[in-house]
Order: C-alpha cells, then structure tokens, then sequence
C-alpha cells in the first residue's frame, strides 16, 4: 500500500494552530476589522499586534496575559510584488502574543515544537534556517534568540544575523511598541538548502516572532517598556503552500478556488485578478465601497486594476461577479459575515465594474494614440495624458504607469500633478469654494510622498555624496519610489542615516516655498535638477528651509510639518549602478 502524501488545507492549519496555542493556556480572541477606524495610523489592519497595542504597551487585556488569533490582514505596500510566488495584498496571520508573561526561550520553543513535531506541522527541520537580530548602538545583538535556537538543535550555520531591515519589527506607525524580532525562513528551492535567506529567494519567511521590549518615542528615541511581550506572526496561505510543497501560493485550496475561475493566460494578471478581487471582497465585507477618497480610493484601484489585468487574459466581457462569487465561496466557512453580505458585496464590485467598463475600451484606445505619436527617441508620456484618462476616462495613474512600463515608456509624474492641480484650482472657482471632491484628498498623500522625495533625494546626496542623482520617481497614495545613480548597496547604518536626517527635517517644520526664476538663476542657487533639462524660460524651484532646492513643477505640502515620519522600506538594485528607494509615511 502507498502512502497518499496529505494534502493540507487552509481550515486544518487555521485550527491546528489555534488548538496548538490553546493547549498552551492562550485564549483565542476574534480579528480586529480590515478597515480601520478613521484617525488610525494606517487605513487598514496591517498586523495582528495593530488592535493589540494598548496591551504591548502595558494596559492589563481583560482575556490574560497569553493571546493568540487569526487577523486578516491587508498590505498594499506589497502590490508592486503581487504576481509572484508568495506576495499578497490582503493575507491572514497567524499570531500570538505575550503580554508580559513568557519571554524569547518559551516563545522560540513553541515555534519550533508546533513547526517540527510531528503531533503538529511535522516540518522538515533541514528545511528550516532562522534569522536574529545583528544589533547597533542602542540596542545590542540578540544572542539570547540564537542561544534559544542552539537549544532546540538548530545548528548555527543555518543561524543569520541581520540589522534594523531585516530583524526589526514596529511600530506601526511613528510611535509605539517595537523591537528586535527573530524569523524563521523554510527552504522552497530545489536541491539541498543553501545560502542564507538575504540573498537567496528561495528562502521563503514563514513567521516571525517579535520581541516587543520598547516604544519607540516621536523623537525616534527608545523607551524600554514595562512589560517585555511577544508578537509572532505566521502567514497562513504560504504556510500552507510550505506544507504541501506547492511552487505557488495560489495552487492552496483557497486560492486555487478562485485562480481557475480565471482563462488560461498571463499568470501575472490570473494572480493579480485573484488577489485583488479577495482583497476587495474583504474591504467590501467590512463597509467600504470605491470611491476617490483614501480607503474607497485603495480599493477602487484594486478592482480597476483586476479589471485591466481581464483585458490582458482576454476578457472582454464582464467577469468581476464570478471571480468575487469564488471569493466569498473559498472564505464562507470561516468568514460567515462575509458570506451573508454575498448580495451587497457582489453589488458593490460589479457597479464599481460596469463604471469602469464604459470607459476601459476607450481610455485604453486614448492610451494606445498617444503611446503610438511619442516619436521614437520620446520614452515619457506627456501628465496632460495621464490626467486626461484619469479625469475623463477613470484610470488611475498606477494603472496608466502599468501600461506604459509595459512598453517601455514612463510618464511624467510632474506633468500629471500639475494638471491636477490646475483642475482642482478650476473646480473650486467654478464651484465657488464648494468644491469637495475626494480627489483633493487622494492627491494631498500624493503631494506629501512628492515633498518627501525631495528631502530623501537631499538628505542621500549629504549621506552618500553628491555624485548622487535622482533618476526617476513613482508616487502612489500609498509609498514614495525614488531611483538614483550610485553604485552600491546601502549599509544599514547608511539608510538609518538617512531616514534620520529626512525625519529631523520634517520635524523642523521648515516651509516649502516656490519661486519662478530663469534656469540659470535657478542653476546658480544651487537648484537640483536632473529630469532631462528640458526647461523653458521660467521654471519653478521649490525651496524646503534651508536644506532642499530642485526646479520642480511641483505641487508640494506648505510645511514638512505636515508629512509624518518618513521609513525606508526597501533598498534594491533596479540596474547596474542605479539603486532604487521604496519608503512610506507613517
Ligand atoms: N508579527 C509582526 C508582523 O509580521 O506583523
């Protein structure tokens, strides 16, 4: 007789774990809601610890000191990464906390017992490599984590130590609890593991345990707490795929549910339709619908972006209802609130679908004429055109970016909040000061990640030298992306260096002010500018205090007051000798 190899569901982890943590005296509490309360630091629940905080911080939680549950959570930070193997917007966590009670040793011990034992996940412990904390000048090397590991048999060459990037957890937003965090990476590569889990993807994180031993003040200073808690945060849909050796998450039953939905075709646009679709299903179950203002704006540029992607499968019809219905199917077991809003929910995507659909076709006709006239050493896309498919055709401006990356062109980013801008001025005098549309909101992140980027452009040229040149940005509501000349990696202490210097200016409060000067009086006052110089006579500078100047069309905040704390989130390599910067305001 042959062994069948057990196939894993999502529902057998979900519960597995949680019994695992029960037997372990911790009590299951619900997950927060998808969408936050207005007034929070994020727009959506990004971590299980989120709902949790006042107990990091020291308040007694009525359930115990020891806590475990499932939390939806949604990052569309990740979108660009969203079409891989293991990326997704919206995804649950597996979590449990400490709140004061057990330390690193019992919560390493737990990990590894639930992870290895074969009353549990009975993982392969060859597979296996964790990751501690490197440590700097305020907070040391976290040898109690590798010690804990050693312990359990984890043999030190598959222990790696890493700074703040990697193995640091929190806050969530510019204060609160944070710490140094200690993850465990399972080998999805073929052959033997190898290498160590910076520098080779086929090392896939699977969870996280957080030590949550300080707050973070609003000087960036570090406040140890009363109590020293655990956080631990254990992707369900990648564990699952780990579990059953899939190459993708999308081959787990949940997913899979939805994805086959789907034509054959561009498996980039199957994936992205799959994920943002449940993501929307999530956002719609929890009250929100599509509109211009932030949260509505998120969520409607994940549907418009799904819907694109179907023309790219050959879709040309509408689809959104069936792949939405698979959806609330694949989450109706555990997600009942989400299975009786079925109506509403499916109401909710299909108009946002049909809004959509009557100027997809066109917009993207408009698209194609203008890509077809830029002549052949022209790469950029003229704002006038993003703005004119944004404003009479409903693309948003990633979507317009998606197209033309796609062809190898860019748009000009500078042209599109220009004419924004202009329409918004227009608007309010046509309208008497009763203008009142979510677009001012939308553009408002859009103009703070456009002053931030230029005090991250300042700020890395004092850092790294002024060889340093800007060579291209994307704003969305979400992030800032800022590429440039130079020629290595940054060092930890080099990006913390630079988040510093950015974060002291904002703190200044130092006025943005504009100017119209010649380009050569600009050039002369020492103005940065790099974007082709193609300059008429008059050209605007944007001052900030006394630390940034650059000839921008602008539009900026008043003040860096207004602009929040500034976090580098990802540092790569986009070509040879141009690195690229993902950072956020949080
Ligand atoms: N446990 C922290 C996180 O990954 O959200």
């Amino acid at each position: 007789m042959t062994n069948e190899p057990k196939t894993w569901t999502t529902a057998e982890l979900r519960q597995l774990y949680l019994k695992f943590f029960e037997s372990k005296n911790h009590a299951i509490i619900p997950g927060a809601p998808v969408v936050t309360k207005e007034g929070s630091n994020t727009l959506f629940t990004t971590a299980g610890m989120q709902p949790l905080e006042p107990f990091l911080l020291g308040q007694s939680h009525p359930q115990g000191q020891r806590l475990a549950n499932v939390q939806v959570c949604i990052r569309t930070t990740d979108i660009d990464s969203v079409g891989d193997d293991s990326h997704l917007t919206c995804f649950e966590m597996l979590g449990n906390w400490s709140l004061g009670d057990y330390f690193k040793d019992d919560s390493i011990a737990m990990s590894w017992e639930f992870l290895t034992s074969s009353d549990w996940l009975g993982l392969d412990p060859s597979r296996l490599a964790v990751t501690c904390y490197a440590g700097d000048d305020t907070v040391p090397q976290d040898t109690e984590s590798a010690q804990a590991w050693l312990k359990l048999g984890v043999p030190a060459a598959r222990i790696f130590f890493y700074g703040r990037d990697d193995n640091w957890w929190g806050p969530v937003g510019q204060t609160g609890p944070c710490g140094p965090d200690t993850e465990i990476f399972y080998w999805v590569g073929d052959g033997n593991p190898t290498g160590e889990p910076a520098t080779n993807e086929s090392w896939l994180e699977i969870w996280n345990n957080v030590f949550m031993q300080f707050d973070q003040r609003d000087d960036g200073t570090y406040e140890p707490l009363t109590q020293q808690n655990v956080d631990t945060g254990m992707g369900l849909e990648r564990t699952v795929a780990v579990l059953n050796g899939y190459a993708n998450i999308y081959e787990i039953d949940i997913l899979a549910q939805i994805i086959q939905t789907l034509p054959a075709g561009v498996e980039d646009s199957r994936r992205i339709i799959t994920d943002h679709i449940r993501t929307a299903v999530f956002m719609a179950a929890a009250g929100l619908a599509p509109s211009n203002l932030d949260r509505g704006y998120v969520m409607r540029r994940l549907i418009r972006r799904a819907i694109r992607h179907g023309r790219k499968l050959g879709i040309n019809e509408p689809f959104i209802n069936k792949v939405a219905a698979a959806v609330i199917e694949s989450l109706a077991e555990t997600y009942g609130e989400v299975k009786s809003q079925e109506a509403i929910i499916l109401t909710i995507l299909t108009a946002e679908e049909q809004k959509f659909g009557k100027t997809l076709e066109r917009g993207l006709r408009e698209f194609d004429k203008a890509a077809l006239a830029l002549s052949d050493n022209k790469k950029e896309l003229d704002g006038a055109v993003a703005f004119k498919l944004y404003d009479t055709y409903g693309f948003p401006l990633e979507i317009t970016q998606e197209l033309a990356d796609e062809r190898g062109l860019i748009v000009d980013v500078n042209g599109f909040n220009e004419a924004f801008k202009s329409h918004q001025e227009k608007s309010r005098t046509a309208t008497a000061g009763t203008f009142a549309s979510g677009l001012a909101d939308h553009s408002e992140q859009v103009i703070k990640y456009h002053t931030t980027t230029h005090l991250l452009h300042e700020a890395l040229r004092r850092i790294l030298g002024d060889t340093v040149q800007q060579k291209g940005s994307n704003i969305t509501p979400e992030r800032l992306r800022l590429d440039f000349a130079y020629g290595a990696k940054l060092t930890d202490e080099q990006k913390q260096e630079v988040e510093e210097l950015v974060n002291e200016h904002i703190t200044k409060s130092l006025p943005v002010t504009r100017e119209e000067m010649s380009p050569d009086s600009a050039h002369k006052a020492g103005a940065l500018g790099f974007f082709g110089e193609k300059y008429g006579d008059r050209v605007s500078v944007y001052t900030v205090g006394d630390f940034s100047k650059e000839i921008c069309t602008g539009p900026h905040v008043a003040n860096t007051s207004e602009l929040g704390h500034f976090k580098i989130a990802k540092e790569e390599s986009v070509a040879a000798g141009i690195r690229r910067i993902k950072a956020v305001l949080v």
